[in-house]
């Protein structure tokens, strides 16, 4: 819009960094662009592996390092494997919020006390391995492929958030709501493991068929899950036996 001046405030409103450009970091910033933010978008192997991402992604989306993507807006997405957290760089995320998606695979983080003695929800233990930040967790118990199928359906579908500062809270659910998902509140990061892995209220909740999903999960397309259902499914959900996980 010529002429238009965009003041600071809201340029920041508009703009998302995402760190990690997987399967859940590239959803993300599918949703992100379509609905009018400027993403940058990072990953380990540098800038230069992202080009077709970029391409795909369009002008509003640019490619940096991990300490651009934690500057660029007020709230990055962390989409990262968990095993990765104590390599990022820290003081790029001093005092910033962060919206976490990470989850707890022994296979592939390797074995962890905290988590397997149940004395750390996973994103308590995030929060101890980035101590000058605020996680907070969300979009982690859906599955990536139904993430732009769910987005903006009808009903809406909700997400399960979890964190320990209700500002920080109310941010992020206003940017997950812009993604095109409502939000229920699942409390504190100590209560999180009502949304994670072989909880009740896991990926499989937004499953159209679980039989398909067993046989062939990328087969199913998901179906939509509104508020007062996820509501219900946390709070009949319960906590995994997380030193029993064998993926
Ligand atoms: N896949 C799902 O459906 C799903 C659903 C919910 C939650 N999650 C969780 O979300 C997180 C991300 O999962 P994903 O499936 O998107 O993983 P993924 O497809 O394996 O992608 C991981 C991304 O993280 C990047 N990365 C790794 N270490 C990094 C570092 N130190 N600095 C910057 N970037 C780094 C990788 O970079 P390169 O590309 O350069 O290797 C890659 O882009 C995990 O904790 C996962 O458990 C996944």
């Amino acid at each position: 819009m010529p002429g238009r001046t965009i003041n600071s405030k809201e340029s920041s409103m508009k703009r998302i960094g995402i760190i990690g450009s997987g399967s859940i970091g590239a959803a993300v910033a599918r949703l992100a662009v379509a609905a009018d933010y400027e993403v940058l978008i990072a990953n380990l192997r540098g800038p230069e592996s992202l080009s077709s991402l970029i391409e795909e992604l369009g002008p509003r989306a640019q490619a940096g390092d991990a300490s651009a993507a934690a500057g660029f807006g007020d709230i990055p997405v962390l989409a990262v494997p968990l095993a990765a957290y104590p390599n990022l760089p820290v003081d790029a995320f001093e005092g910033k919020t962060i919206l976490s998606t990470g989850n707890y695979y022994p296979h592939r983080d390797g074995r962890i006390e905290e988590l397997d003695s149940l004395e750390s929800t996973t994103a308590e233990y995030e929060q101890s391995l980035l101590p000058g930040t605020v996680i907070v967790k969300a979009f982690n118990n859906i599955l990536f492929h139904h993430i732009p199928n769910l987005a903006n359906s009808t009903p809406r579908t909700a997400l399960p958030i979890a964190g320990d500062h209700d500002d920080a809270k109310a941010r992020v659910s206003a940017i997950v709501n812009t993604l095109g998902f409502d939000t229920v509140d699942a409390g504190a990061l100590s209560e999180s493991w009502s949304f994670e892995p072989e909880s009740g209220a896991y990926t499989p909740i937004y499953a159209a068929d679980l039989a398909v999903l067993a046989a062939d999960y990328l087969a199913d397309p998901g179906a939509p899950v509104p508020a007062n259902r996820v509501r219900e499914l946390l709070a009949e959900s319960h906590r995994p036996d997380v030193a029993a996980r064998q993926f």
